[in-house]
């Protein structure tokens, strides 16, 4: 575990001024196998995210360093029903198959995306990052898709209990996903040292990362 990391939950409406720093955790997080996001990649992230951040049950939480560094980022929120063709949940439905549609997905919490810096990694960070979004929310499972071939993503979420449910591939793609979900306890997701989680406030301001 890293000695010097703090948590941040910025709120909807300061999400922006995150919005560099995001950009570039989220390269770093992403940019290498199998991912090999582009910087493009990032820039329809941080969009996705301030789009959403409006979202029922929207979460975001940051991990730092005690430079101010982002060093990892998860977010989700809440599945409502909406039939909106572009939604994730609706194109997970859609490539699942008729016989899932609507199991499961629509009325739990999606963990959208979670990563942490290369420099960082197997120190906990995407621990705390995980119990902390989990932490508190109502509804009473949660589900996520990976990449099937995501090793270190698909042993780090197996081993925090998440539960492998289907492989499937979206059309057009030529690697597989993974839907994973998970149980909340009584909805109340993991217990988190609330102690090193901090709530932004306007005065709190990202530096650039190094
Ligand atoms: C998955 C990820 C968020 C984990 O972050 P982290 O800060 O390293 O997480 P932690 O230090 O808390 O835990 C590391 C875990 O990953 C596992 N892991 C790391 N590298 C691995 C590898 N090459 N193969 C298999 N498992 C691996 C470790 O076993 C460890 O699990 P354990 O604590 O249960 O033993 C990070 O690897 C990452 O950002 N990856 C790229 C982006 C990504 O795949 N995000 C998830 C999909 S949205």
């Amino acid at each position: 575990m890293l000695d010097s990391v703090s948590l941040v939950r910025p709120r909807s409406g300061s999400l922006h001024t995150w919005s560099g720093p995001l950009r570039l955790c989220y390269c770093e997080a992403f940019g290498g196998p199998p991912w090999n996001e582009a910087e493009q990649a990032a820039g329809r992230f941080v969009a996705e995210l301030e789009a959403r951040s409006a979202a029922t049950g929207f979460r975001i939480v940051l991990a730092l360093d005690d430079g101010q560094r982002l060093l990892g980022f998860s977010w989700g929120a809440s599945t409502v029903g909406s039939s909106e063709p572009e939604c994730w949940h609706a194109v997970v439905t859609e490539a699942l198959g008729p016989e899932m549609a609507g199991r499961g997905l629509v009325g739990a919490f999606e963990l959208a995306e979670l990563g942490v810096v290369p420099s960082a990694r197997n120190r906990g960070v995407g621990s705390l990052l995980h119990d902390a979004l989990l932490a508190g929310v109502v509804e009473d499972r949660a589900w996520l898709t990976t990449r099937a071939d995501a090793a270190a993503a698909v042993t780090f979420y197996r081993n925090r209990d998440w539960q492998e449910f289907q492989e499937f591939r979206l059309p057009g793609r030529t690697t597989n996903n993974l839907l994973l979900t998970r149980r909340l306890r009584e909805g109340s997701g993991p217990s988190v040292n609330w102690r090193t989680l901090k709530t932004s406030t306007s005065s709190l301001s990202p530096t650039s990362p190094t």
